[in-house]
């Protein structure tokens, strides 16, 4: 238990051993944390609980810190089994306590865990009064779910934010000015690249509307990793800035390869952009072997990818149609791309991969591709020099 304020407590759960997150989707290399917090004033408010597996721990330790059975409300923020699977086994304690959400949360609460709870439906702007302060609650529908939904703390300041503006991000010390800034800021964008960055345009208005509020906000409570704290600032004008066409000066090349004609396409290929674009980061990465996550992260944050396969089977290799597949979901807005690979007897590998790049909303130059026969030759490689000169250009 960590005391944020006089009245307000976390009683999450730091997870330091999770790796892998919605399923075996994504990664989590640095842990995570399952948020909930006590609001302890006239009435005794819990927030969110945590996953499944630590539910029981959660509700002995809940225990502990007050008598379960005087908790007077429940604020479900969001359905997703990593914050409303304890939840349950609080209502199996108290199971007629208000449960305050959005009408999406009923929805979603009653699709997981098919009880008919005590819902209190609540939309943006209506208040819950504790005593000496209240909640005010403000809808965050797909941010990143329908029903996901902020409440704020008039008295103490602090906004919780469920899962926006959260890191997937083991610590003991549950503040941004307690860890180190780099690994911070990095997790905070693998979390929105990876899991808000669809809804990128949601984030820009609820921005608009949560700073319409002009709610004084001393902390930013989310759902997983640190609580902004020393400087909530940071995390909103960071998401500002990566819901409205994130790039730097970055271009990433993502290849998978068999017997390394393909690599050895992606590495001529970079030389080129570099001859063109000196000042550019660029970065490689082999989709087989690097974490599939990051390589999502670094394609959020550059200005333009390649994306390489040789032709397998008259198709794609698997790594390269699955970051393709997760590319198509996210829809990332105004980057620009282009295809390679090498091919024994059928040179379609490029060609779909051209294809799913256009699908996912990439901008691609008129010569969308290049290819390499078997082995590439001396003649070959100097094309895809030249091709990476060119795609340089365009990416400037
Ligand atoms: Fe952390 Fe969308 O649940």
């Amino acid at each position: 238990m960590l005391k944020i304020t006089n009245k307000v407590s976390y009683v999450g759960k730091i997870d330091w051993q999770l790796r892998k997150f919605h399923g075996e989707q994504l990664t989590t290399n640095r842990g995570s944390s399952y948020n909930s917090y006590l609001i302890q004033d006239k009435k005794n408010v819990l927030i969110d609980g945590v996953w499944g597996p630590f539910a029981k721990e959660f509700v002995d330790n809940l225990q502990k810190i007050i008598d379960i059975k005087s908790i007077d409300y429940i604020v479900a923020l969001h359905a997703e089994p990593d914050h409303s699977s304890a939840l349950a086994d609080v209502l199996e304690i108290i199971p007629n306590t208000p449960v305050y959400c959005t009408a999406n949360g009923v929805k979603s609460l009653k699709g997981y865990h098919h009880k008919d709870w005590n819902f209190v439906p609540v939309k943006t702007g209506d208040k819950l009064d504790i005593g000496a302060s209240a909640l005010t609650f403000i809808e965050a529908a797909m941010l990143h779910w329908p029903d996901q939904l902020m409440a704020y703390l008039d008295s103490d300041k602090i906004l919780f934010s469920s899962d926006a503006f959260g890191q997937h991000f083991a610590t003991e010390f549950m503040y941004d000015d307690c860890v180190d800034n780099s690994e911070l800021i990095f997790e905070a964008m693998k979390y929105y690249a990876n899991i808000v960055a669809p809804y990128s345009k949601k984030v820009t208005q609820k921005l608009e509307e949560i700073a319409k509020f002009n709610l004084p906000i001393g902390i930013i409570a989310p759902a997983h990793g640190v609580m902004w704290k020393h400087n909530p600032n940071l995390i909103l004008e960071k998401y500002a800035k990566w819901a409205n066409a994130y790039k730097e000066n970055q271009i990433t090349v993502v290849y998978d390869t068999m017997y390394g004609s393909t690599r050895r396409m992606a590495e001529v290929i970079a030389e080129g952009i570099r001859e063109i674009d000196p000042s550019a980061t660029i970065k490689l990465f082999h989709s087989s072997t690097a974490d599939n996550s990051d390589i999502i992260t670094e394609v959020f944050r550059s200005k333009a990818i390649l994306v390489g396969s040789p032709t397998y089977n008259s198709g794609i290799l698997n790594s390269t149609a699955a970051m393709l597949e997760e590319l198509k979901g996210i829809r990332m807005q105004a980057k620009k791309a282009a295809a390679f690979g090498s091919y024994g007897w059928a040179a379609n590998s490029a060609k779909i991969i051209t294809k799913m790049l256009e699908e996912s909303g990439f901008e691609l130059p008129e010569a969308a591709s290049i290819t390499a026969n078997w082995n590439p030759d001396e003649a070959a490689l100097v094309a895809c020099f030249e091709f990476g000169k060119k795609f340089a250009a365009f990416a400037k």
